[in-house]
């Protein structure tokens, strides 16, 4: 039986396989689940920054008129119940934190660092092992330069770390003129963490009905080679932990990004296919090829196929069809 115990951020994980957020990480019963199914953290379901920015808002005015309302402690989170959706996330991981023993990493999507990084030390003092960043800077905002929205990154991770000392991880979007220096950077801005990538609904039009719609709701398989190429690229060159997320539907997805050098993976799309347990199956996976290739833990083949180590690094390089495919008769 392989190791399967993983570091990453500087936490413990009992396996390499982490819930990723989404509608299935959203309650203490889906942590304990995941928990019993071999999952080796859960990144919980984002909250969003505007949410944040109403509740520190509402929660002035009421100081203002002299009200009791900022809950200080777990003890508090405990005997306060609200409906509010924050105190109730809050108590979620509390509660969570009593209940399972695996990591409960909190998430929160953000676009700006105005205004909400103070509530992150809420999440803290709540229980959560780590926080997730979750940000997507749209690159249609036809007003901002590159660098300016590339600036929002450490201007949001500045203004977070002096909040905070638990573990602080970045998931971000592959949009970016200049994506590798970026991560590099972003690696060395003082997060434990970088998760690549996100993944976005997309747009598609119905003809019949003459309507723009959403689609492509989850990942398919092969989407995996976007997080791979650049684990492959940035795992040598990372000042932090690199995690792999989109198209990581099996145990091969997850030993692929392991030899590019990520530290985990976070995985949501296979999840919402063929339920919780599919985490226990990706884990009999990897550990009977570990078996099969005669590795006993996770730091033995880490990493051997990350651009500096494998011969045909040019192979996370190319981008262009040229003599392979030039052929006439080639059935592609
Ligand atoms: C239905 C759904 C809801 C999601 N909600 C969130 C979210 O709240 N926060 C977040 O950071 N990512 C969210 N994600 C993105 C996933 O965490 C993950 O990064 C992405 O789906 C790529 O991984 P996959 O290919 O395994 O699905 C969501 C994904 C799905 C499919």
């Amino acid at each position: 039986m392989a190791d399967l115990k993983t570091k990453y951020m500087g936490l413990d994980l009992a396996s390499p396989v982490i819930a990723a957020s989404s509608g299935l990480t959203n309650s203490v019963d889906d942590i304990v689940e995941f928990e019993k199914n071999g999952a080796g953290a859960v990144v919980l379901k984002s909250i969003f920054e505007e949410e944040i920015r109403l509740y520190l808002e509402r929660d002035q005015k009421a100081m203002a008129r002299n009200e009791f309302i900022y809950p200080e402690t777990i003890d508090f989170y405990d005997d306060f119940a609200s409906d509010d959706a924050l105190t109730q996330y809050l108590g979620m991981i509390s509660e969570a934190k009593k209940k399972a023993s695996i990591p409960v990493i909190a998430s929160i999507n953000c676009v700006s660092s105005e205004k909400w990084p103070s509530y992150a030390q809420y999440i803290q003092d709540a229980g959560a092992d780590a926080l997730e960043l979750n940000m997507f800077i749209m690159p249609s905002d036809f007003d901002k330069t590159c660098d300016e929205r590339e600036k929002m990154f450490f201007d949001v991770i500045e203004a977070v770390l002096k909040h905070i000392n638990i573990p602080l991880s970045l998931k971000i979007s592959y949009y970016s003129n200049n994506l590798g220096p970026l991560i590099q950077q972003l690696t060395h801005s003082g997060i434990d963490g970088l998760v690549l990538f996100n993944r976005f609904y997309s747009p598609d039009i119905d003809i019949d009905k003459l309507k723009t719609v959403s689609s492509n709701v989850l990942s398919q398989p092969s989407e995996i080679t976007m997080p791979l190429r650049w684990i492959g690229i940035m795992s040598d060159r990372a000042g932090c932990d690199l995690a792999a997320s989109t198209g990581i539907h099996d145990g091969a997805g997850a030993i692929k990004q392991f030899l590019a050098g990520a530290k985990a993976v976070q995985v949501a799309s296979a999840l919402y296919k063929n339920g919780k347990g599919h985490i226990r199956t990706m884990l009999r996976e990897i550990n009977d090829w570990m078996d099969q290739k005669g590795y006993s833990n996770l730091d033995e083949f880490r990493g051997m196929l990350s651009t500096k180590r494998t011969e045909n690094a040019a192979a996370y390089y190319r981008m262009q069809f040229m003599k392979h495919f030039a052929g006439k008769n080639h059935a592609v």
